[in-house]
């Protein structure tokens, strides 16, 4: 089994983000090659970076930094879910990103966002630009759920045929680039 982390990088107060995540994280269920952690960043509450020396030499001086790079460095891969801020990935994210180096190496990641007319996509692509920085492999394939908030019925997000086979695709694919990743973190390779 390998060890899926999603991410939920919205925190703001009433976000809509988690309703999206709520949906996906039933969805991931049916991937049995994955136990899945939630990996919520209202909750685990990062500061802004905080730490002296450059996260490459893991020399963390913070608990909560302590903790967070524990967590990365369990995982076998990675899903965000994102909304799009100013055209833009959330900075939340941006930031978590920032606090390890490391621990994301050669760790494929799948992104789920969403926003306007847009789908979250220019904010996809923001963060693709981060993650390959931090060695991550962000997939081609990803989840873009435009306009949203007209599929949030009663709290609840409603997919259809589209958005559903766009996640099985993704998933295949986040199947396939973990196996494949995996050998590379080894110290022998
Ligand atoms: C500061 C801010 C900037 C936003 N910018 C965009 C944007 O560039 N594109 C877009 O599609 N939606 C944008 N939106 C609308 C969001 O898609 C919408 O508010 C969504 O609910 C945000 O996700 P969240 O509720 O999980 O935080 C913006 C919202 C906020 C609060």
């Amino acid at each position: 089994m390998y060890d899926l982390k999603i991410i939920i990088a919205s925190t703001r107060p009433l976000r809509r983000g988690i309703i999206v995540a709520n949906w996906f994280v039933e969805e991931v269920k049916k991937y049995t090659e994955f136990q899945v952690e939630i990996l919520d960043l209202d909750t685990i509450n990062l500061p802004f970076l905080d730490e002296p020396k450059h996260p490459r030499l893991q020399q963390y001086t913070h608990e909560h930094t302590k903790r967070w790079s524990e967590k990365i460095n369990a995982a076998d891969a990675f899903v965000v879910i994102i909304p799009e801020y100013n055209y833009s990935m959330p900075p939340t994210l941006l930031n978590a990103i920032d606090f390890v180096y490391k621990e994301w190496n050669y760790k494929p990641v799948g992104i789920v966002s969403y926003g306007g007319i847009s789908g979250g996509l220019r904010s996809a692509q923001v963060c693709k630009e981060v993650m390959t920085t931090v060695k991550m492999v962000p997939l081609a394939e990803g989840v873009a759920l435009p306009f949203f908030e007209k599929r949030i019925v009663n709290e609840v997000f409603q997919s259809d045929e589209l958005v559903d086979k766009s996640v099985q695709t993704m998933m295949r694919e986040l199947e396939k680039w973990t196996k494949a990743l995996k050998p590379m973190r080894s110290p022998d390779f």
